[in-house]
């Protein structure tokens, strides 16, 4: 049995990851859920996986050492997987400093508190010698490599090599706005507080590995939707703004390109890195989709509008009337500083090594987050409640 000690789980991605491993394993694994519950956490996304016996939540914060040291002296945990974080780059830039606090110092907690509990000794060369099996993974972002240009206006078809051909089976739709994507090799080069404290975090987590020996695998993962996403978020935020007649406020002209990944898909590389990359390397992994905000507005719009009048009985969910469902909802907001106008991820070396692939087209894709946030209005509505509220207004107007 492997026990997971899996931090930030309340959030968008933790929580999915969660309810994939234990879809995945289930009674094989325990986790351990440590989650500090700021506002990006909900308990109550975890509600059901919280009712197992093989499931336990800690509340506390992934920097505080006497906590996390506790946990792995009371538990003989075997992956530590770190989604905690401050996650939005809007908010880093109001606030940086809490972003490197947890980012960067909550990081280095895990690590640390890590080393200590799974070192055994020396071998005879004097390098240090962990527990068999244990391993430490980072979650990390494509943010980390700054931006790419943009070379085409609108999307071309994504040409993918014949290797990784015979791993990919069946998809289709696989697009790209440009000719250079990030490898794991590309520099780093961050351009917002948020993507610089993911960036030392990622060098904090080799450091530990090269000094410490450590056995840590990075994974960089693009713009993840699906289930539970925080409606700060783009998508989300445009399915609740559509449902309640408002604006649709988009940075720029919407231009800005990012590589979409279903969270499933995701939470999946993830677990096989976890259990089978190779140590101390990192992995991207991306979601072979790029599009640009304003073509998704576009789409989300074009979703819903299709569902209310093939299925009106989802209009019971609107504050508008369905023929205003359109585009012109969409209305365009002052860009904010610094914004990376491409991200585009080259996942070829978790293809060929794991046989990993991001299986889901983004039509699917989008067609099942549409669903998945009509069908569950309350988790919306109480996630977008008190302080969500406070925030929108500040970042947006009212
Ligand atoms: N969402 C994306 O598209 C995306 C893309 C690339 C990378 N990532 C990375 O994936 C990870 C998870 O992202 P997400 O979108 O699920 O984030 P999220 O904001 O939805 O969730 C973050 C979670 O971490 C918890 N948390 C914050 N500070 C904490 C602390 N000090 N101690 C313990 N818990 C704390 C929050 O309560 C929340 O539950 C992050 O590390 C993020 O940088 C996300």
């Amino acid at each position: 049995m492997k026990t997971y000690l899996v931090t930030g789980a309340a959030g968008f991605i933790g929580s999915n990851y969660v309810k994939y491993i234990l879809g995945k394993w289930g009674d094989d694994i325990k986790v351990i859920v440590l989650d500090v519950l700021t506002y990006a956490g909900n308990l109550a996304t975890l509600d059901d996986e919280l009712k197992c016996k093989n499931v336990t939540f800690v509340r506390g914060d992934i920097g505080d050492r006497d906590l996390v040291a506790g946990i792995l002296k009371d538990n003989d945990v075997d992956y530590i997987v770190n989604f905690a974080a401050e996650s939005h780059v809007d908010r880093s830039i109001t606030n940086p400093k809490l972003f490197l606090e947890t980012n960067i110092l909550g990081t280095q907690n895990m690590l640390d508190c890590a080393r200590q509990a799974w070192l055994v000794g020396k071998d005879a060369q004097g390098h240090n010698v962990y527990k068999e099996g244990k391993k430490y993974l980072q979650i990390s972002t494509d943010e980390v490599y700054g931006s790419l240009s943009k070379d085409f206006d609108e999307a071309h078809d994504l040409v993918i090599t014949d290797d990784i051909k015979s791993v990919v089976e069946g998809r289709k739709d696989m697009k790209t706005f440009g000719e250079k994507y990030f490898t794991e090799e590309t520099p780093l080069a961050p351009r917002s507080p948020y993507s610089a404290s993911k960036t030392s975090a990622d060098l904090i987590t080799m450091a530990y590995a090269e000094t410490y020996g450590m056995p840590i695998n990075i994974t960089r993962c693009s713009n993840n939707y699906g289930p539970y996403h925080f409606p700060e978020k783009l998508i989300p935020l445009i399915i609740n703004n559509i449902l309640q007649g408002k604006k649709l406020p988009v940075y720029g002209k919407g231009e800005n390109v990012r590589d979409w990944l279903y969270v499933e898909d995701h939470c999946k590389g993830i677990d096989m890195v976890l259990r089978e990359g190779r140590l101390g390397e990192v992995y991207n992994i991306g979601g072979f989709n790029e599009e640009s905000n304003i073509n998704i507005v576009k789409q989300v719009i074009a979703i819903i509008a299709r569902i209310m009048h093939e299925e009106p009985e989802y209009q019971r969910l609107l504050s508008c009337k369905a023929e205003d469902i359109n585009e012109g909802l969409i209305e365009f907001v002052t860009d904010r500083p610094g914004h990376d106008m491409r991200y585009a991820i080259d996942p070829s070396k978790i293809a060929r090594e794991l046989g990993w692939y991001p299986e889901t087209p983004f039509s699917v894709g989008i067609e099942k987050t549409v669903r998945w946030n009509l069908d569950n209005r309350t988790w919306v509505e109480n996630v977008t409640s008190g302080d969500y509220q406070k925030y929108y207004e500040q970042m947006y107007g009212k």
